[in-house]
């Protein structure tokens, strides 16, 4: 493994890659080392490689940015180090998708997810500052994602979006196979509400037919409850 120290390399049979070339990649080490994306790592079901970018830097000072053309406030991740980073990578194995997560790109949602879990392995390229080049844009990038409108000061939080996302949908991870299947938005629905115990908390009680053992009238009682919710919270998602 290049760059983070942080994360253990990983074998190479993991069903999924996700490399991740940042000019932070400290911001991406816990994000991947909890929980269910975590035990995904360990159970070699997912590979995150994170790659600092300054080991493809243009000088000896870490030169990985530089003024805009045409003048303006910020600074822009240059072609060189990027396209480097991109083609020393890609020599280990083509890329289905080299993604560039950034505010312009298309809404990230749930089918997107699914979609991209059943690839075999992900490019990200995170942004800082304002944005990258755009002749890596154009030229290399092959999918641009944005987690929504509103500007975050780096692509490395939406990378980490993207690929919790992606890697809990990999076949094995979550204990529960089906559990993903239920979540909201799969089909365009939010999930219904969830109670655990007590049954009874202060004078809030949990339905009751969710203690009724009758499996038939709970499943129907949570289709319900889904389009109730859907149509009170996200109209939008019925069409
Ligand atoms: N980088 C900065 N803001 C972003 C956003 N909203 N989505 C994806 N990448 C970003």
């Amino acid at each position: 493994m290049r760059g983070c120290p942080c994360l253990v390399a990983l074998p190479y049979f993991c069903s999924m890659v996700i490399d991740i070339i940042s000019v932070v990649p400290e911001l991406l080490e816990s994000p991947f080392s909890h929980s269910i994306l975590q035990r995904a790592r360990e159970k070699g079901l997912l590979n995150i490689r994170l790659h600092p970018l300054r080991q493809w830097a243009v000088n000896a000072y870490g030169q990985v940015d530089d003024y805009a053309f045409g003048g303006g406030a910020g600074m822009v991740l240059m072609c060189e180090p990027l396209v480097r980073a991109i083609e020393a990578l890609s020599a280990e194995g083509a890329y289905d998708e080299v993604i560039y997560l950034t505010p312009d790109g298309e809404r990230f949602d749930q089918q997107t997810a699914n979609r991209l879990s059943l690839k075999g392995r992900l490019l990200m390229i995170c942004g800082h500052y304002k944005g990258i080049d755009q002749r890596v844009r154009d030229g290399w990038v092959t999918m641009e994602l944005s987690i929504g409108d509103y500007v975050l000061s780096g692509g490395e939080l939406a990378a980490a979006v993207v690929a919790d996302a992606i890697g809990r949908l990999l076949p094995g991870v979550l204990n529960d196979e089906t559990s993903a299947l239920t979540d909201s938005f799969q089909d365009n629905l939010l999930a219904p509400p969830v109670y655990t115990r007590p049954v009874d908390f202060r004078d809030r009680k949990v339905p009751d037919v969710l203690v009724s053992g009758d499996h038939k009238k709970i499943e129907e009682w949570r289709q319900e409850e889904s389009l109730r919710r859907t149509k009170e919270k996200r109209p939008d998602l019925q069409g």
